[in-house]
């Protein structure tokens, strides 16, 4: 194990709940209802692709014209900037400060893996920013999650085999882009949701540097 790869909605911070909050604003003011369990179909999805989402499934993704759609992921985002507007250190979810610790003092490079545009604003705030070796941008990526893209993108700027990497996700999307960029998959959340992952953790105080390594020692064994 060389390298881990974090996602950072609903990994390293709870933002999750607020790109639903945002995303509920404008599905409601079009006349269309999203409940938590839609959400986690946009949980790992870029801003674009969640509003398409969201009017397949309310059949109205041909109502609106390019340059509409523009303007609601736009308006999406302000309200989105406004919800995490006050995030700092004491966002960061359980575990994860020590979990990091131990990751550097054991070696062990850290990456960004996350479809949002706002990660580097929003790691700044959580006053990490600088924790990490790599970020990788999605905007500069042609496939979002769920393909291997992001997670292969951070293990070529990390330089490292794909193999020697984990990917920490609490996406369905997000799990199955590490498992198809054959990297050790450690899933934060239920498995109903998240499908075949090589470990669950319901919640990031239970990952720890040990626990990581043997997940990983075990599936490079196996293969
Ligand atoms: C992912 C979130 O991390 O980032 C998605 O899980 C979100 O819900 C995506 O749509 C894009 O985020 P942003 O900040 O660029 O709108
Ligand atoms: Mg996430």
């Amino acid at each position: 194990m060389k390298a881990v790869l974090f996602d950072l909605d609903g990994v390293i911070t709870d933002t999750a709940k607020y790109h639903f909050e945002a995303w509920r604003d404008i599905a409601k003011s079009l006349d269309i209802e999203i409940d938590e369990t839609f959400n986690e179909k946009l949980k790992g999805i870029s801003r674009e692709e969640s509003l398409d989402r969201i009017l397949i499934c309310a059949n109205k993704v041909d109502s609106y014209t390019k340059e509409e759609k523009l303007r609601m992921c736009e308006e999406k985002n302000k309200t989105y900037i406004k919800l995490i507007g006050s995030l700092t250190s004491k966002d960061i979810l359980p575990g994860i400060s020590k979990l990091i610790k131990e990751l550097r003092e054991n070696n062990i490079k850290l990456g960004i893996a996350s479809a949002s545009k706002n990660a580097p604003k929003i790691l700044e705030s959580l006053g990490i920013k600088d924790e990490f070796d790599c970020i990788v941008n999605p905007s500069l990526l042609e496939r979002g999650k769920p393909y291997p893209d992001i997670f292969i993108e951070g293990s070529k700027m990390l330089n490292l085999e794909q193999y020697d990497c984990i990917g920490i996700e609490d996406s369905y999307s997000g799990i199955k882009a590490i498992n198809d960029a054959n990297m050790t998959s450690i899933g934060v959340g239920k498995k109903e949701v998240l499908g075949k992952c090589d470990y669950i953790v319901e919640d990031t105080g239970l990952l720890s540097y040990n626990t990581l390594l043997q997940v990983w020692s075990k599936k490079v064994d196996l293969a």
